[in-house]
């Protein structure tokens, strides 16, 4: 597939069920170079345990999340950051041009699960104020096998039935969906697993 027959795919994934899941993505040289940027920036100690709502709730936060992460910069020169970048961009671009759907900003963050953490159900819209309309995470972790747990569950509505939909991590998968709408989980991870994610804001 072109990247823009990607977009198409997605998005039409997007409109029939609030997500979709388009394999290959990301090549597998740029999952590695990721991989590589990825190691120096976790070993330079920048990572963060993540919050949910305010910064002063970490601890409570813990229970319900236990990825560290680490906020790309927009600006960033790394070349493989960069690629990421702008194929997010890319992607933004298009939606903007086809479906009007008024993406003004990004905010993407590496995302790492040590052996026995995992993501409570949630929705990404707690922070209200943010204007989060697409999430896309984009994984990348190679030789990943189902013993490993890991899945991103997400809970879809099909004629008003709740369906649980299971996705692997797999190196260079993406997937995105409606921020607002669905719930979903990480199911606790029995192997390190690596992803970036990123947020589509219709506000600056
Ligand atoms: C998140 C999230 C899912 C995943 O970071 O908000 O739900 O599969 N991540 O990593
Ligand atoms: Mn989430």
């Amino acid at each position: 597939m072109t990247q823009e027959q990607q977009f198409e795919f997605l998005i039409e994934g997007i409109v029939a069920k609030g997500y979709a899941i388009c394999d290959d993505f990301l090549e597998s040289n740029e999952v590695e170079n990721l991989l590589e940027t990825f190691a120096q920036r976790y070993k330079s100690g920048k990572f963060r345990e993540a919050s949910i709502g305010k910064q002063s709730e970490v601890h409570k936060a813990s229970l319900v999340r236990g990825d560290e992460i680490l906020w790309l910069e927009t600006n960033s020169i790394d070349a493989a950051e960069r690629m990421l970048l702008d194929k997010n961009q890319a992607f933004v671009d298009y939606l903007n041009q086809t479906c009007y759907l008024g993406i003004k900003d990004t905010e993407i963050h590496f995302a790492k699960y040590d052996v026995g953490k995992y993501y409570r159900r949630h929705r990404d819209t707690f922070q209200t104020q943010k204007g989060r309309v697409l999430s896309v995470i984009y994984y990348l972790n190679t030789h990943w096998i189902p013993e490993n747990g890991g899945n991103l569950i997400i809970y879809a509505q099909e004629n008003g039935v709740e369906k649980a939909i299971t996705i692997t991590p797999l190196a260079g998968r993406l997937v995105c969906f409606e921020s607002e709408k669905l719930d979903h989980e990480v199911t606790e991870t029995f192997a390190e697993r690596y992803s970036v994610t990123g947020w589509l804001l219709n506000r600056r």
